[in-house]
């Protein structure tokens, strides 16, 4: 029995493309292992999104390179793997930087991995970062239900990939190339399977997850709301959320979903980047502040006890302090439930890097600090309000004390309960008592089995 060890950087997307690696090596006798000393086979699923993501890699590879040798004085042997974005994006170089690696391969080419490590035995310091013509998910093995069900109750699923988008900004376009939506007939055998594993709350990801517009069943082309609409029919699906959208492709469908869909979580991560309409056509965003604050609007007209999450980045090339104090009052208005905040980080290749007025460090780092402040203050105030509210709780492993479950609420807050006749994968309604800074803490109220039917939406008022 041979072992791997996959460890993920970055989005959500390379959490579901581990999973699938995995997958694929599993038939060739590779068992999971969360622990790299123990591995014969060592995969860095990468990031290239900022510069501190992409280095990360190669002082994780200096720590691959010791175990490697640790490893074989005892007469074992490791194979070194780099995939993901910087795989896709430094290809080759990576080989020549970092000499341990065996293997390079895009995220593109995963379902080519047993032939791709048969190779690397061969020849040290193969690379595949082509963009092939065959779909990669028609090439992939569906995982038994006792390995779907040891992954959680909650999974991700992935429904687009790539983006057309190409703000000023961004490395994805270049290392998950164009925009492709799988077929909808894909995506709900997958959601069934999940499902009948117990899977209880899909998110459905892409990297432009709204601009999906995959075929139907019927042959046509189907939009996100109107593949939402179906996933929430698919039995044991009590939840879905989607994640990463553009504020571009928020649709009519898409926003009526959130009215209609009681699975639908009301939750809805936005990035809006910058609050100043200059920056945000400086990013090619194509949209200003106030489409933004536009479609915020519709969105909780639709669903009003939405909480709203989204990207910020500071210290864009040309970005003034006026620009950055439209930042801070598209926040102060939004009153976000929770966001992540970066400082601008030139990437190689991407039209911004070589714009004028790249921002100093220190007035960056002095914005985020700023930004975050506020974002902060925001959280805080969103979780305390929690107080006193009940909401429905998906229950998803034991807590640290016995007897203590944790779940989570529709807001994507952890919470923890004191109670002995919960089980992983149950829903049940939970009156909050105490807002922590990182998790809450609630009484569970009535119960509902593991095996109950889709939630109503009225659970999440
Ligand atoms: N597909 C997603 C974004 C993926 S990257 C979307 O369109 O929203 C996640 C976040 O990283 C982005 O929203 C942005 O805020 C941030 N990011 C991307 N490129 C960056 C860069 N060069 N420097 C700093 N932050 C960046
Ligand atoms: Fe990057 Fe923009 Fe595409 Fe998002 S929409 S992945 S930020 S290019
Ligand atoms: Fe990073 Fe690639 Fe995701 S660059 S954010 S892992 S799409």
């Amino acid at each position: 029995m041979k072992k791997v060890f996959v460890k993920s950087y970055g989005c959500q997307m390379n959490v579901y493309d581990a999973e699938r690696m995995a997958d694929v090596l599993a038939p060739q006798g590779y068992v999971e292992t969360a622990d790299a000393e123990d591995a014969d086979l060592v995969i860095l699923n990468t990031c290239h999104i900022r510069e501190k993501a992409a280095e990360k890699v190669f002082s994780e590879l200096g720590r691959v390179r010791k175990l490697k040798d640790e490893r074989a004085a005892d007469g074992r042997e490791t194979t070194v793997v780099v995939a993901g974005c910087v795989a896709q994006a430094e290809g080759g170089e990576i080989v020549r930087r970092a000499p341990v690696v065996d293997l390079v391969v895009g995220p593109q080419s995963y379902h080519r991995l047993p032939e791709l490590l048969a190779k690397a035995r061969e020849t040290r310091g193969v690379v595949d970062t082509e963009f092939p013509v065959e779909d990669k998910f028609d090439h992939l093995p569906r995982p038994s239900r006792d390995k779907i069900r040891s992954r959680g109750v909650s999974a991700f699923l992935t429904v687009q990939e790539g983006c057309d988008k190409f703000c000023t900004f961004c490395v994805v376009p270049y290392t998950r190339g164009a925009e492709v939506s799988r077929p909808a007939a894909k995506i709900l055998s997958e959601a069934e399977e999940l499902a009948a594993a117990g899977v209880r709350e899909l998110t459905v990801i892409g990297q432009n997850v709204n601009a999906y517009h995959g075929e139907g069943p019927d042959g046509r082309d189907w939009s996100l709301g109107r593949l939402l609409r179906r996933l929430a029919e698919v039995p044991g699906v009590a939840r879905i959320r989607y994640t990463t959208s553009h504020p571009r492709d928020m649709d009519e469908e898409l926003v009526a979903a959130h009215r209609d869909l009681g699975a639908l979580m009301p939750y809805l991560h936005l990035p809006v980047q910058s609050g100043s309409d200059r920056i945000l056509a400086a990013m090619n965003r194509r949209h200003s502040g106030d489409d933004y604050r536009r479609i915020i609007e519709r969105v909780r007209a639709a669903r009003p006890d939405i909480a709203l999450s989204s990207d910020f980045i500071v210290g864009f090339p040309g970005e003034s302090d006026a620009d950055f104090a439209e930042t801070m009052r598209l926040v102060r208005e939004m009153r976000f439930a929770s966001a992540f905040s970066f400082k601008y980080s030139a990437r190689p290749g991407t039209p911004a890097a070589e714009m004028d007025g790249q921002v100093p460090e220190e007035v960056k780092a002095a914005r985020l600090a700023e930004l975050q402040q506020q974002l902060e203050v925001d959280r805080q105030a969103f979780n305390r309000a929690m107080v006193g509210r009940t909401v429905e709780v998906l229950f998803e492993r034991a807590g640290r004390h016995a007897g203590q479950m944790v779940g989570k609420s529709p807001y994507l807050q952890a919470v923890h309960v004191e109670a002995d006749d919960i089980a992983i994968g149950d829903l049940a309604p939970v009156e909050i008592v105490e807002a922590a800074p990182n998790s809450l803490h609630g009484r569970k109220k009535g119960h509902e089995g593991a095996a109950a039917p889709n939630a109503g939406r009225a659970s999440a008022a």
